[in-house]
């Protein structure tokens, strides 16, 4: 047998209402396409039986075998399945259905102890049919169900390990969905007369706004005409329903090829909105930086990278110290945290369980949690002290664009907010939204050289002081998307290794704005020059001296030296973008990654 642990970065929705569920869930489970998926499933309540329809590939195979099916059914949950490890079939998609075949199941998550679980159910003559740890809390369902969905469901969360959240339907009460969250994320959507409950926001959009996201240790009882949300002990819970301000255009693409290009091309606006929110300067917190004896950012991907641009900001602004930690290397690292620590915790999902639950650990020990997130309502927002939100929207594309630059936008007003200079500094980022057009109005350019260089298969990303993070972002767009291999380094680090890389073939990306490091910049693509490497060099426009050194030159207009990473990551987004654009690749839904990562 092949491994039985299925990573879940799934997709959920559910309807129970009095229209035909089978809409919804469709319309639901194509809105959570971005996650990306390997097979779909939906399970309805038909005429007081069960009907389940379950497609491996993508959510157009499930329409069609669904074709010319009257499904009527006012109740129903679906399903997208991501599995990175475990087969993708038929069998192991969801939904999962019991040993009675009365109930149905869809889950995201993990459940631990499923073998443990699975043999259990196993001697009591059960029989497994796939290869899921999800199957598991179905059957249990079922036998522990005495004539009330909820009680069943209460008493099975019990004797689960993991994290998870999971919603079940059952022919014995039709009108009824039980869902629970512990972990992975559940938003439940309010409906008149019908109710809906899925893992994203998105997928609700096409029918409420009104949402109520649930906390970990929640159940919701879910029925047309309410809901009720309870503990797992089973105390009746008040919640309170939040109006998702998100236009449903924006989750659109609006004319682009991708989600992606769409979301590099709307930084000058989600730049706008999230700078706006932060122009005062006592409006950001309660309290300064300089309270505390040192920093702690914990972030994944992406967002880390914008932690390391912060670092830079932080400790010039507030001569506070930083550390910067992949959270899933701090979570269990033993760091000694307390009092006088500031976590900053970044996550553009605010659901990453490695952010989460490391920042969370520091939080226990005393230290205060401050976050910048971009889904409002999200885990980490809820379970912080403080959060600084972006503004910069729903962004769908696995490889993110726009938060990342929405990220430092905050960090940067948090690093000079209360300092001497902030109202000038904060005028040179309001600065940025513009300039940041200006970038992209010459994205041309940057098309010419991505398809110049779209058949390299190695590339080195240099960088030095601000422009380091960024030439790591660069590589990281470059590999997500295109899958060629990419290096991002510190410029001046080079010649203690990866110089050994260079040689024709093997492009190199400098970034060389005129910082307080363009002289070593200078330094260190002469040395790439001298092993017959390709320079493509990032740099101020006007710059003769990089225009006679570097092979190609990218031009951004002059800035002072803390704006640059707003300007110099514009051409590596669109070089990424268009090099897996040539090869054809899926530039939205990149193989093997998952726009939220809720496993450890
Ligand atoms: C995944 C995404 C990345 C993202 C990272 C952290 O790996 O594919 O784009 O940077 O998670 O996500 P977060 O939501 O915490 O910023």
């Amino acid at each position: 047998m092949f491994s039985l642990i299925i990573l879940t970065m799934c997709g959920i929705v559910g309807y129970v209402g009095t229209s035909p569920a089978l809409i919804v869930l469709l319309e639901g489970l194509e809105r959570l396409e971005y996650r990306g998926y390997d097979s779909a499933g939906v399970a309805l309540i038909e005429n007081g039986r069960l009907h389940v329809d379950k497609k491996v590939g993508k959510i157009r195979e499930l329409v069609r075998s669904l074709w010319g099916k009257e499904l009527k059914a006012m109740t129903g949950i679906g399903h997208t399945r991501w599995a990175t490890h475990g087969e993708v079939c038929e069998l192991n998609a969801h939904p999962h259905t019991s040993c009675s075949g009365d109930f149905a199941l869809v889950h995201n998550g993990i459940v631990e102890n499923y073998r443990e679980l699975k043999q259990k159910l196993e001697s009591l003559g059960i029989e497994y049919k796939s290869q899921t740890d999800t199957e598991a809390i179905v059957h249990l369902i079922d036998l522990n169900y005495e004539g009330d969905l909820l009680k069943a469901v209460l008493k099975t969360i019990k004797s689960l390990k993991g994290a998870y959240a999971f919603a079940v339907i059952s022919t014995r009460e039709p009108n009824r969905i039980v869902a629970v969250r512990y972990g992975s994320p559940l938003v439940v959507g309010v409906g008149k007369n019908e109710n809906f409950i899925a893992s994203d926001i998105p997928a609700l959009l096409p029918f409420t706004r009104e949402v109520i996201p649930l906390d970990d240790g929640e159940v919701v009882d879910l029925r047309p005409d309410g809901l009720f949300i309870y503990d797992f002990e089973g105390n009746l819970l008040t919640k309170e329903v939040m109006h998702v301000p998100w236009d449903i255009i924006s989750a659109e693409k609006g004319g682009f090829k991708h989600f992606m290009l769409k979301e590099i091309f709307e930084q000058p606006r989600t730049l706008g909105d999230t700078i706006r929110g932060y122009i005062s300067r006592d409006i950001i917190l309660p309290f300064s930086l300089r309270d505390f004896r040192r920093v702690v950012v914990v972030a994944c991907g992406t967002s880390y990278h914008a932690g390391l641009v912060g670092k830079y900001w932080i400790e010039k602004y507030t001569r506070v110290p930083v550390e910067v930690a992949y959270a899933s290397e701090i979570r269990y690292a033993d760091m000694p945290v307390g009092e006088n620590d500031l976590v900053l915790a970044i996550s553009q999902s605010g659901e990453t369980a490695d952010t989460r639950f490391s920042a969370l650990a520091m939080k226990e020990k005393g230290a205060t949690l401050l976050s910048i997130v971009n889904v409002m309502g999200s885990a980490l927002d809820r379970e912080s002290d403080h959060t600084l939100y972006t503004h910069a929207g729903p962004e769908i594309g696995v490889a993110a664009t726009k938060t990342f630059t929405a990220q430092m936008a905050v960090l940067f007003a948090l690093s000079v907010n209360q300092s001497e200079s902030a109202q000038e500094k904060m005028e040179n980022l309001l600065k940025v939204p513009h300039l940041v057009e200006e970038v992209l109005s010459k994205s041309e350019k940057v098309k010419e050289l991505a398809l110049k260089y779209a058949n390299s298969t190695d590339f080195l990303y240099l960088g030095r002081f601000l422009n380091y993070p960024i030439a790591l972002e660069g590589a990281l767009k470059l590999k997500e998307i295109s899958y060629i291999h990419a290096e991002g380094y510190p410029a001046g680090e080079m010649k203690h290794g990866p110089i050994a890389l260079i040689d024709e073939k093997t492009p190199t990306v400098a970034l060389a704005p005129r910082d307080r490091v363009y002289e070593k910049m200078l330094s260190n693509i002469e040395e790439v020059l001298a092993r017959k490497g390709k320079v493509i060099g990032v740099g101020f426009e006007g710059d003769e001296t990089l225009r006679k050194v570097c092979t190609h030159t990218i031009e951004i207009p002059q800035v002072d030296e803390d704006m640059t990473p707003f300007l110099t990551i514009l051409p590596l987004q669109l070089f990424a973008y268009y090099i897996a654009d040539y090869l054809g690749l899926d530039v939205d839904q990149p193989r093997n990654l998952a726009k939220t990562v809720t496993v450890e």
